[in-house]
């Protein structure tokens, strides 16, 4: 029986960590887990059942009824929410302005975060016990405190940075399709003030004992997901 291999990244905004463990996944043959899309699909979920996002109480009881359907395919990653009985796929939804404006206050729910804990580590155990056909047993999961809290025993720990000025132009490439100085500005916003509000809830910007961290300021994508692969092979013994 082949053993299964859990990578677990943690990173701030702009490091490219979604992209970078989707293509880790792929070459690796295993699942890709998305941690934040179920903090966003959550989000999505209370905006739409008018929840009050400042009254914890609140979104916590109305997160504990929306199941949510990961799929975990690296080429395809998907969420869908299930409210009401019916399956809405959210795949672009969660990728709004509305939910990235808001999703910060969601996750800084505690009893949102430890429904979602335990969630997540359901699918990683899923992932590893009964992988997809022609898939490996394992996953890559990524997120804020998968090092930490989710799975702190993964095989593979990782925190994946860059420098502030180059995770600011990636995405301001990836969202406005240009890294100039207004780009930059209103990129910033986004970026800056989100990981400000969210390192309150999560430790992301160092890391923690026994992470390595992968610094991608002077690497490009392939040369990123190479370094990630890299230290997959050095945890596992296989490079
Ligand atoms: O990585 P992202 O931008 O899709 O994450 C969306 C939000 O969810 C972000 O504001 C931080 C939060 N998050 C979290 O608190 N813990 C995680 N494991 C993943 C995301």
């Amino acid at each position: 029986m082949t053993t299964a291999l859990v990578v677990a990244v943690d990173g701030p905004s702009g490091s490219g960590k979604s992209s970078v463990s989707r293509a880790a996944a792929r070459a690796l043959g295993v699942a890709f887990l998305d941690t934040g899309a179920m903090y966003r699909a959550l989000t999505w979920a209370a905006l739409r059942a008018g929840v009050d996002l400042a009254d914890a109480d609140a979104v916590a009881r109305h997160a504990r009824t929306v199941a949510l359907v990961m799929g975990t395919d690296p080429a395809a990653p998907t969420v869908a929410a299930v409210v009401d009985g019916v399956e809405t796929d959210l795949t672009e939804a969660v990728r709004s302005p509305e939910v990235t404006a808001n999703v910060s206050a969601l996750a800084a729910v505690p009893a949102v975060r430890s429904d979602l804990v335990l969630r997540q580590r359901a699918l990683i155990e899923s992932a590893c016990l009964a992988p997809a056909p022609g898939r490996e047993p394992g996953v890559v999961a990524e997120g804020r405190d998968i090092t930490t809290v989710v799975a702190p025993r993964a095989d593979v720990r990782i925190l994946l940075t860059a420098d502030e000025s180059v995770r600011l132009a990636r995405r301001a490439h990836q969202d406005l399709g240009a890294a100039d100085a207004a780009a930059l500005e209103a990129t910033r916003r986004g970026i800056v003030e989100r990981d400000r509000v969210d390192s309150r809830t999560t430790s992301f910007t160092a890391a923690a004992d026994g992470v390595v961290t992968v610094d991608s300021t002077h690497l490009d994508f392939d040369g990123t997901v190479a370094a990630v692969l890299e230290v997959v092979a050095q945890a596992t013994g296989t490079s």
